[in-house]
């Protein structure tokens, strides 16, 4: 845990136009080979403006050379999804960390259903092709609102599943997450990935399901309520103890403490920021934590998550 993620040079080998305002870039290494895609994992690409963005894998199975990801123009962009579809050429240099997955796929779960909301699909796509390769039973509903904005429906379609695509404008209303998880079987694995409300709605829903079969990710931070209270973090490994201020993060207390952490998002939905939790009860605010493991309070998310008890001690 806390490790940098190994930073590689890659440049970019294509760009797909795939959907309305979704283009696909794929990776390659400038030199040598590369720690090979899973399913649901994601990569931190560093571009040349300087910003870091986390894009999920939409490698297909045995697609080992590369990376491949696909990135929807945010019209709120804040220089990342515009950047990408506005600078980047065949050719341009960018750095590339090694796969995280914070959104692991159960391989052997009796049934996967999936839910995915527009760009949401990007992480499932390769996720279900690891369940056909595999010959698991999954279902997919993938929600958007014009056909025009379906990505990769040629891969969605094949082995032992059932992708259902719900299209707004054609049924004239937004697909009903609650109702739709209501009757899934109840021993079923179930995923979601989409904009916030529609990941609101999943987790209202399965929160009377076996946790552990409840699986999300974000692509933004949830809207957090501000941390409260002063706290102390011992280091166990450093042997230093510092000070978060009201509303401060871990992490912003140890860099002004002189003290170096490694992070990336910076909001709790990358998860490079883990940290091993030794005595204390965080106070967890991150996108990246199931609930199980909040529970376990083994580890947190030191740029965003607070303390509920006044010492925290860490594995730093
Ligand atoms: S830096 Fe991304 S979760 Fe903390």
């Amino acid at each position: 845990m806390n490790h940098e993620p190994v930073k590689h040079g890659f440049y970019v080998h294509a760009i797909t136009h795939e959907a309305a305002g979704i283009a696909s870039f794929e990776f390659r290494p400038n030199a040598g080979s590369v720690a090979p895609p899973i399913a649901g994992a994601h990569i931190d690409v560093v571009l040349p403006n300087g910003l870091t963005r986390q894009y999920s894998l939409i490698n297909a199975a045995g697609e080992t050379g590369g990376y491949r990801v696909a990135v929807k123009r945010d019209a709120r962009s804040r220089g990342g999804s515009q950047f990408m579809h506005e600078a980047l050429r065949v050719g341009t240099p960018l750095t590339v960390s090694a796969p995280r997955n914070n959104f692991p796929l159960r391989e052997d779960a009796r049934h996967s259903a999936f839910v995915a909301g527009g760009i949401g699909i990007t992480p499932i796509v390769s996720m279900i092709e690891r369940l056909v390769a595999l010959g698991q039973s999954w279902e997919l509903v993938y929600a958007v609102r014009s056909r025009r904005d379906a990505a990769f429906l040629d891969r969605l379609t094949a082995g032992r599943g059932r992708a259902h695509v719900h299209v707004d404008d054609e049924v004239g209303g937004a697909f009903g997450v609650g109702a739709h998880v209501q009757n899934l079987p109840a021993n079923a694995d179930v995923y979601c990935c989409g904009p916030a409300p529609m990941l609101d709605a999943f987790l209202e829903a399965t929160a009377e399901r076996d946790q552990t079969r409840v699986h999300v990710e974000r692509f933004a931070a949830a809207p957090l309520e501000p941390r409260r209270g002063t706290f102390v973090v011992e280091l166990a490994r450093s042997k230093m103890s510092v000070t978060v201020a009201d509303g401060e993060s871990i992490l912003a207390a140890l860099r002004n403490a002189g003290i170096s952490a490694v992070s990336s998002c910076e909001e709790g939905v990358c998860g490079t920021c883990e940290t091993a939790v030794l005595d204390g009860r965080p106070d967890h605010r991150d996108s990246v934590l199931s609930a199980t493991e909040r529970s376990a309070n083994a580890s947190m998310m030191i740029c965003c998550s607070g303390s509920a008890t006044e010492r925290l001690v860490l594995d730093l």
